[in-house]
């Protein structure tokens, strides 16, 4: 998985995060470099983390039933795509009928090359190494006359975002596609507070790994000083928010020069960064989300196992 690139530096990204007060933070996108995205990638195999398998379950057991619902005449794109294993299902439906067009959108190259190779057997792949919503638009540029779309937006990235973040997002999607196109949206969904605390604070440190790596990447490219061992992997469910943070605490008092920004900071013992930000849901919110954003809740499939929601939003 990767993340989008914002348009703005990781330096500038960096130096306005460590100097936000009261709470320092880290935009989140930043975890996906080539060490983090392997970390995320193990994560998902954790027996903790339920929800990427629960993601690629609802979308195995109901990629007919969405198919069903959509007009004959599809193209597929997908943000964040990945190496698209998931959506593997869907383009496979889709093949049952006539050639599958498929438009994965990623900011990593090399994922891109991956995905092409694994998807062609099933599609025709039309990679596209964009941000998100450039390649929402370059992938409409290649849309033939009265083709609709089926836009992909998997794995509860959206939860990733803060919830006003997560509103104009959406309303941009909408902006970008026509009326009668399709947005598959996954949300992992509200659960007991101790599956979520274990799924992002592993026994074995995979998530702990993936949290504290965004250091060691502020080290090697911005030439900074954090000495990894003097902050903490720390988790905490807001139950008021519906979200999980990640945070990295200072274990003492230190400062931490960080050359390439221009930036010394320094942390109090027990001083937090906040990282990631990662909400969970109740299926009403997903269909107030559509409204609010121009869509409307056609259907929705919840894995039984893992609460997880594959929800098909209408452009209205
Ligand atoms: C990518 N995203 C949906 C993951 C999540 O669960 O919010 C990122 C993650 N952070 C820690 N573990 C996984």
């Amino acid at each position: 998985m990767s993340a989008p690139a914002y348009g703005h530096s990781f330096a500038s990204d960096v130096r306005a995060g460590l100097t936000s007060a009261p709470q320092k933070t880290l935009p989140c996108q930043y975890f996906y470099d080539e060490v983090g995205s392997a970390l995320f990638e193990a994560i998902t195999t954790l027996p903790e983390y339920g929800l990427t398998r629960a993601d690629a379950r609802v979308l195995q057991a109901h990629a007919g039933d969405l198919i069903d619902l959509l007009p004959a005449n599809l193209m597929v794109a997908e943000l964040g795509s990945g190496t698209g294993i998931k959506t593997r299902p869907i383009l496979e439906q889709i093949g049952t009928h006539r050639p599958a067009v498929y438009c994965p959108i990623d900011v990593s190259g090399s994922a891109l090359d991956k995905c092409a190779l694994e998807m062609s057997s099933v599609a025709r792949v039309f990679p596209l190494e964009a941000t998100y919503l450039e390649g929402l638009r370059a992938a409409g540029e290649r849309r033939a006359e009265g083709q609709s779309l089926l836009l992909l937006f998997l794995g509860s990235t959206i939860g990733n975002f803060e919830p006003e973040a997560a509103i104009d997002f959406l309303y941009s999607v909408r902006q970008s596609v026509h009326p009668g196109d399709a947005l598959l949206l996954g949300t992992d969904m509200i659960k007991p507070v101790e599956r979520l605390i274990a799924a992002y604070d592993d026994p074995t440190g995979v998530n702990a790994a993936f949290n504290l790596n965004l250091l060691a990447r502020i080290n090697r490219e911005l030439d900074a000083d954090f000495n990894l061992r003097r902050f903490e992997h720390v988790i905490r469910y807001v139950p008021g928010a519906q979200r999980i943070e990640m945070h990295l605490r200072s274990r003492v008092h230190q400062v931490v020069k960080i050359r390439q920004a221009g930036l010394t900071v320094e942390f109090a013992s027990g001083e937090t960064i906040r990282t990631e930000s990662c909400h969970k849901f109740r299926p009403e919110q997903i269909c107030e989300m559509a409204r609010a954003c121009g869509f409307r809740l056609a259907a929705q499939w919840v894995d039984a196992e893992w609460p997880f929601a594959e929800s098909l939003l209408m452009a209205v």
